[in-house]
């Protein structure tokens, strides 16, 4: 995969996958209802969890403060944070004195985002199915993972577990045109010969705030931040951008994305890729 499409490659591996974890989750924190597990699709993202942490893990650190401080997120309230990943931003959540819980479909991102955020709940499960009461939450965040759900159905999801009046607070890429990352995804559609990827609604102006809209919550904040993506040199790089690909293809399309790079390296011979989120924040009716 390269790092914005939707899912790891079917290539995707990693050699140091993540151990599996326990599942208990700490007393006070809300109870997941009981459900049916997740779907066996969106295990790719288990094969890349490693990897996922260790080169893009924490690279969306720039849109979180803006995105929480609009939510109005606090000490002490329950924020629940779906396609977590490898737990960086519940790591912060719970750092910053809120009450965060995780949900995951990809059981390799849970086990790692367990271990990075010890003492925070979190569970297998997907966007369109959260397997909570309605009205559990305060806020419910949302960074770089809408776009693997169903829109329509996760977004209502959202909805139906936060109080009244609670904010859904949404991140994802912005247009490709603000991407350098953007620059190195079609030099590697070049070299397999794919059609260059395009923007799905959701990057593009008033995307995410006509999805809150959609919803039926109200658009409270929006705004863009800047989302730099450093690599220390070139096989962080290749690393990076690849990410979930095996050896023959890491190895083809190595020098496509060396030289699509050369715009962004550094003096010390690493890169540094310019690249945007666009964050809306919405509130649910009081
Ligand atoms: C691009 S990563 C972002 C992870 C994390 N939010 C971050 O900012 O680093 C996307 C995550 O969304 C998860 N995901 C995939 N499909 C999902 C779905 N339908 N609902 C919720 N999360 C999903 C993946 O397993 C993966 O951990």
């Amino acid at each position: 995969m390269t790092a914005q499409p939707p899912a790891p490659g079917p290539h995707a591996h990693d050699d140091a996958a993540p151990d599996a974890a326990p599942d208990a989750a700490p007393d006070e924190a809300p109870a997941p209802v009981p459900g049916e597990a997740p779907d066996p699709w969106a295990d790719p993202w288990s094969a890349v969890a490693a990897g996922w942490a260790r080169t893009w893990g924490s690279f969306a650190r720039p849109v979180w403060d803006p995105l929480l401080a609009a939510a109005g997120v606090a000490p002490g309230a329950r924020v629940l944070d779906v396609g977590c990943g490898s737990g960086e931003l519940l790591e912060h959540l719970a750092a910053r004195g809120a009450r965060p819980v995780g949900v995951d479909p990809a059981p390799g991102m849970v086990a790692l985002a367990r271990r990075r955020a010890p003492g925070v709940a979190v569970h297998a499960a997907a966007f369109e199915e959260l397997p909570f009461d309605d009205g559990t939450f305060d806020v419910v965040t949302a960074v770089n993972a809408l776009q693997l759900a169903d829109p329509d159905e996760a977004l209502d999801e959202a909805a139906r577990v936060l109080v009244p009046g609670g904010a859904l607070a949404l991140a994802g890429w912005a247009e490709r045109e603000r991407n350098d990352v953007d620059a190195l995804e079609r030099a590697v559609a070049v070299a397999l010969d794919d059609d260059p990827p395009t923007d799905g609604p959701l990057r593009l102006p008033g995307g995410l705030e006509a999805a809150l809209g959609d919803a039926g919550l109200a658009v409270v904040a929006a705004g863009v931040a800047a989302v730099p993506w450093t690599a220390p040199d070139d096989d962080a790089l290749v690393a990076g951008i690849l990410l979930g690909e095996d050896e023959p293809v890491l190895a083809e399309l190595r020098d496509a994305v060396l030289r699509a790079a050369r715009p962004f390296r550094t003096a010390g011979g690493g890169y540094r890729l310019r690249n945007a989120f666009r964050w809306a924040v919405g509130r649910t009716l009081a």
